[in-house]
């Protein structure tokens, strides 16, 4: 039976695992909701201040134990026990690398702050079922989502939309629980009719998006609707082209067909990681975009050439 890993409590406060995080919430003391936010060696947690608060909302990060390596606008250093980060000022995103498991004590005047944590439950949850639904490991959606965002960051695109391709990315395969367990999980090949079956999770995954009971999740439905179309055309559900292709779906297509390359599967074995580049380079301008190719090499040589957690 699927576990129910989301909706959890620890010592009677609500609970999000994020699979390279977990967060309490302690809820509200002194107008600030509080969180504590335990992240995993090797992960990172993005921190980007609301630009669009008309009050000055009050966001800060404390780190309690655990070695913290802060990075902002290209610079590095390492946090001290007890520092205290005020995002309002910063005006780009901040990343906060666990150098190893590190808590961080999260307070903020953000009245979405609760609202989004009992959301982010919720999607996580679901998020958690497609994973187990299609046999990918744990952390599948999770690395679609974070080498997305690098993505557009390294693209220098904009925070705003962050959210929104946060969930796109993650939920890019939410069409396949319409899909038949006896088609979706066929260990030979698909037959043309199941395979045109296969192919319409792409629509479904974006009319669940749409009619997501977390209505800002709509705005994400396009990505999700879009991540297998091809840059040259020969992609579906429409075969769309080039620019006629959505950015953040663009980007999905490359990490998604990279990370189904570098993964054992139950009927492959992963390719090493330099083949998977060698054929990113190979599909560069025919499936993939190749501004999007070149600038998740970047993100994969900054990290080493590292795909796993
Ligand atoms: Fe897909």
């Amino acid at each position: 039976m699927l576990q129910n890993k989301s909706y959890y409590t620890q010592n009677g406060y609500p609970t999000l695992h994020l699979g390279y995080a977990d967060v309490i919430l302690y809820g509200r003391w002194q107008g600030l909701s509080n969180a504590l936010y335990s992240l995993q060696k090797d992960n990172v947690l993005w921190v980007q201040h609301s630009k669009n608060a008309t009050d000055s909302i009050i966001e800060t990060y404390t780190l309690l134990n655990g070695v913290v390596e802060m990075r902002y606008d290209g610079k590095s250093r390492q946090l001290k026990i007890g520092e205290t980060i005020d995002a309002s000022l910063y005006e780009n995103t901040i990343f906060l690398y666990g150098n190893t498991d590190a808590d961080i004590l999260i307070k903020t005047s953000h009245e979405e702050f609760e609202p989004e944590f009992f959301e982010t439950q919720l999607l996580q949850e679901e998020a958690d079922a497609i994973e187990a639904l299609d046999g990918y490991t744990y952390n599948h959606c999770n690395r679609i989502k974070d080498y997305s965002l690098e993505v557009w960051t390294h693209l220098g695109l904009p925070n705003e939309k962050l959210r929104i391709l946060r969930w796109g990315a993650y939920f890019h395969d939410i069409g396949k629980r319409e899909i038949p367990l006896e088609v979706l999980n066929k260990p030979g090949d698909l037959t043309a009719c199941e395979w045109a079956i296969m192919k319409t999770h792409t629509i479904e995954g974006a009319k669940i998006m749409r009619e997501h009971k977390v209505k800002w999740l709509k705005d994400a439905a396009t990505i999700v609707e879009q991540h297998h179309e091809r840059f040259d055309g020969s992609g579906y559900p429409y075969g769309l082209k080039a620019d006629e292709i959505s950015l953040e779906a663009s980007i999905v297509a490359v990490v998604d067909a990279f990370d189904a390359m570098t993964t054992n599967r139950i009927y492959k074995k992963a390719l090493p990681i330099k083949d998977a580049i060698k054929e990113l380079i190979n599909e560069k301008g025919k499936q993939f975009n190749p501004k999007i190719v070149d600038a998740f090499i970047e993100v994969l040589k900054r990290k080493n050439y590292k795909w796993e957690y």
